[in-house]
């Protein structure tokens, strides 16, 4: 009898234990003054974080939504932590460029164990401090106009085998999922530009490095649980491995890393590319070859996802806009030279081809938003509101909200490619409303090659190919609730017609 009074009082000590760790700073803003939504147990202020019946970014858009009259930021809870999201444009510039040093770390910078992940952990997506203020700048000089420029012929070769295969494929009359059209576009073009080999993703049944890619990005349930976990429970970190990259994988990537490199070096290939960058930085540097193959692998990751994710977005708006798609295609064509393609400097002075791209990224930014950890307790201030922003404390930047706010952007659900005429996107960038990049110091390093990339896709498929929206794809479009980026839910499907046919 006594072991069962026990027992009950010692559930209930470990119930109220719970709610009370959990709960602890379920009244953090309210002691500060600042706006907040309420909390509830165990879910916070992001109950899908916990339940995935919706992606989170629904969660920052309802919050976004009924405080932005109110407050230039509003206080959440994560599960049982504080964080906050900044809603006025002039406080998003504080944290992003003006008070960058005190938020110049990215959130995610300690979920990296260096140990589970030896080669995410050197991407500078990941490291913080002097760490990532060295990487950043050993790797900006990959990505110049001249290096671009060198790259770009690699980029129209495998263009130009992308519309060899949709035209193949456009004769048995099933449509194209354009998300994986895409990666596979931008998995050979990365390959051939990181490792110079041909990933044959458009040729292969079962093209390995395509494979090796989508496990490198995709997150599974396990991880998500973890990070729950070692998000909740900071004391149970050290116990709960998380591991983003499997050891297969990452074995896969730097056996090709050390392949190309060994060819490269045995038939003396002269070739301007990112292998040639890594080359360079061991000769003047001596890094280590697990530094090479983190720079590469890093290329890697950063470079197929979030630009196939934005073609895909992009072929799928133009496929909508009739409007669009014949405009678009009236400038390409335009541009089009005797060679059968459009030359480096041309393709970056489409200026439709431009505002079309951005205009998808605004609808769809693969990043849906960034986070970063202030480093030094810091006031942010606006119209006579004041928070302090504790050291330690996550910022959020809820970009996706930003571009479909009508404040900033006229009828912003609509895909108009227009309203970035007359130089107008360099405003909405200035003004930190439209942030499909990011801005500051740690904005996007790879946005120059993402955008060559994606145009060159772009500007071929509209040169050679009528787009339409198959009826497969889902009406309204909805993301994702198990993916970190900005994947629709049952893909984006797309139907081909050869323009160019004898
Ligand atoms: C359309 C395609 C892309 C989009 C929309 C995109 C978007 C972003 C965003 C939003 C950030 C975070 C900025 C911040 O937190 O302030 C970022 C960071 C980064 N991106 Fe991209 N990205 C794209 C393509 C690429 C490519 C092709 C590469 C490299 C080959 C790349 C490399 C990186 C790196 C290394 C960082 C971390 C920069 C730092 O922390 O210093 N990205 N990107």
């Amino acid at each position: 009898m006594i072991f069962f009074i026990f027992l009950i009082v010692a559930i209930v000590a470990i119930v109220v234990l719970l709610y009370v760790y959990l709960t602890w700073n379920f009244d953090y803003w309210f002691k500060r003054g600042v706006p907040a939504p309420k909390a509830r147990v165990l879910l916070g202020d992001l109950p899908n974080g916990l339940t995935r019946k919706e992606n989170v970014v629904y969660d920052i858009e309802k919050i976004y939504n009924d405080f932005k009259a109110k407050t230039p930021f509003v206080g959440i809870i994560q599960t049982r932590d504080p964080r906050l999201v900044v809603l006025e444009p002039e406080l998003i510039k504080d944290v992003l460029i003006r008070k960058f040093n005190n938020f110049r770390n990215s959130e995610f910078v300690d979920m990296i164990d260096v140990k589970q992940d030896p080669l995410f952990a050197k991407n500078p997506f990941f490291l913080k401090d002097e760490e990532w203020k060295e990487k950043r700048a050993e790797i900006t000089p990959a990505f110049t106009v001249n290096r671009m420029k060198s790259l770009y012929p690699l980029i129209q070769d495998v263009s130009a085998r992308m519309v060899k295969y949709i035209t193949i494929e456009s004769k048995k009359s099933e449509p194209f999922d354009a998300r994986e059209l895409s990666a596979k576009y931008t998995t050979d073009v990365v390959s051939n530009c990181i490792f110079g080999i041909d990933a044959g993703s458009f040729t292969k049944e079962k093209p390995e490095i395509r494979e090796m890619g989508r496990r490198l990005i995709a997150p599974s349930t396990k991880l998500f649980i973890k990070m729950f976990f070692a998000e909740s429970f900071p004391f149970l970190r050290r116990f709960i491995s998380i591991q983003f990259m499997p050891d297969d994988v990452k074995d896969f990537f730097v056996s090709l890393m050390q392949q190309a490199l060994k060819f490269r070096q045995e038939k003396n290939v002269q070739r301007e590319d990112f292998l040639d960058y890594v080359i360079h930085l061991k000769s003047k540097k001596n890094i280590s070859e697990l530094e090479m193959a983190a720079h590469t692998i890093s290329f890697f990751t950063d470079g197929f996802e979030t630009s196939s994710i934005a073609i895909a977005h992009a072929l799928y708006e133009i496929g909508k806009s009739k409007r669009v798609q014949d405009k678009l295609r009236d400038e390409v064509n335009n541009h089009w030279d005797n060679n059968g393609q459009i030359n480096f400097e041309t393709l970056s002075e489409l200026t439709y081809l431009d505002q079309v791209f951005h205009e998808a990224l605004r609808l769809h930014p693969p990043a849906v938003m960034t986070s970063k950890m202030c480093s030094e307790t810091t006031d942010l201030e606006y119209d006579g509101k004041k928070v302090t922003v504790e050291k330690g404390l996550s910022v959020y930047i809820p970009i996706y909200s930003l571009h479909y706010d009508s404040q900033h952007f006229l009828e912003p659900k609509k895909f108009h490619p227009e309203r970035f005429d007359d130089g107008a996107m360099k405003d909405y960038l200035d003004r930190c409303v439209f942030l499909p990049f990011g801005a500051g110091p740690r904005i996007c390093l790879g946005m120059r090659f993402a955008l060559l990339q994606s145009k060159a896709a772009l500007a071929a498929i509209v040169h050679n190919f009528e787009i339409s929206v198959n009826e497969k794809t889902a009406d309204p479009l909805i993301i994702d609730p198990k993916e970190f980026l900005n994947v629709k839910v049952g893909g984006l499907w797309l139907n081909f017609k050869p323009l160019n046919e004898e």
